[in-house]
């Protein structure tokens, strides 16, 4: 049993840099290097709607971050830029030291690619393919429906799903905003069939909705890992259930700071949720139209609430763990944070 006292400031980048871990909560659409949509606009005579700050879309509220991302991935018509965001999402993970991602991607902000689903696939897996070749994290896929779509529409997808058998499709998810509504009853079949099938599930929930979100995600949606979630610390009852059937949630610290869903990393309930037992993991949600880095999170969370190995260790050994990578990657990714905690902060 090793110190979990706060690791020195001096030490702390380097440290969270190399601390072996998983990201579960990454958009495609949010890892969209600004010069590859930029580069787009400009072929198709357009310019972003939204102000530009050091080089990325100003967003302030949830719905202007989908309008925009429907607008970005409006503009990507091209094969090689599919495999070019492929590899910049690699090297995003490999620059925080993630071993593995469950990236998500959502066909709807895509409309050259929306019925072309198969090749859209195949170009992200030629891109991660190179990219896992050359070192880099291995990656999963979690096709994720919008909770604007209707039932068939959910229905046709997990169709999809089940004939195709992707490879790296591993999962199905669901995002987009619920301030119009949930609708989770609409999903609940499309969900069923997925699990019936043995794909694996995870929802957005309590950022635009409430405990209420939660609640229907785990019970209507068969929700293995819930989005975000944080907003379930508004219901105590929902909090110990959580910790007690041991689901774990998918932070996003800057990103709900950004969106307005917590006033400040100091003020972000993933520290109270930890305390209380929820299994809980850090990620970037959108990185690219934050500038932050998944490193940068882990360090902003380690810095404010005073997080030493122990805490680090368990927040990485659940990123892991909660991740849908197979049962012996898990057990290799384990094993080297395990190695890791031991060789460099004395173990947990
Ligand atoms: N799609 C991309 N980022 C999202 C977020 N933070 N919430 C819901 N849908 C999203
Ligand atoms: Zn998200």
């Amino acid at each position: 049993m090793s110190t979990s006292r706060p690791i020195p400031r001096s030490q702390l980048g380097a440290l969270v840099r190399e601390l072996p871990k998983a990201e579960v909560h990454l958009h495609l659409e949010g890892c969209i290097p600004s010069p590859v949509w930029l580069a787009a606009a400009e072929r198709h005579g357009m310019t972003c709607p939204l102000p530009l700050v050091d080089g990325r879309p100003e967003i302030t509220s949830l719905q202007a971050l989908l309008d925009h991302l429907d607008w970005a991935c409006s503009l990507v018509d091209r094969a090689e830029d599919l495999r070019a965001i492929a590899l910049a999402t690699s090297q995003h993970l490999d620059r925080s030291g993630a071993l593995h991602a469950d990236v998500i991607f959502n066909p709807t902000h895509w409309p050259h690619w929306r019925e072309r689903a198969a090749e859209m696939v195949g170009e992200l897996s030629a891109g991660f393919d190179e990219a896992e070749r050359a070192g880099g994290a291995t990656v999963n896929l979690c096709w994720s429906l919008n909770r604007r779509q209707s039932e068939a529409e959910a229905n046709d997808v997990v169709d999809w799903l089940l004939a195709e058998r992707a490879e790296r499709v591993v999962g199905l998810s669901i995002d987009g905003n619920e301030a119009a509504g949930s609708n989770n009853e609409r999903f609940a079949g499309a969900f069923r069939r997925a699990a019936d099938a043995g794909l694996r599930r995870c929802a957005h929930a309590g950022e635009s909705s409430g405990p209420g979100g939660v609640w229907e995600a785990i019970e209507l949606l068969g929700a293995e890992r819930i989005d975000h979630g944080v907003r379930c610390v508004e219901e105590p009852a929902l909090v110990r259930e959580l910790a007690r059937r041991r689901i774990p949630l998918d932070v996003c610290p800057t990103s709900n700071v950004v969106l307005g869903v917590a006033e400040s990393i100091a003020a972000h309930p993933v520290e109270a949720l930890r305390r209380a037992g929820v299994r809980v993991s850090v990620n970037t949600d959108d990185p690219e139209l934050y500038g932050i880095e998944l490193a940068g999170e882990y360090e902003a969370c380690a810095a404010e609430f005073r997080w030493g190995a122990r805490q680090l260790g368990e927040v990485a050994r659940t990123s892991i763990e909660a991740s849908f990578a197979s049962e012996d990657r898990k057990a290799a990714m384990l094993e080297r944070l395990e190695s890791f905690l031991e060789a460099t902060i004395g173990g947990t």
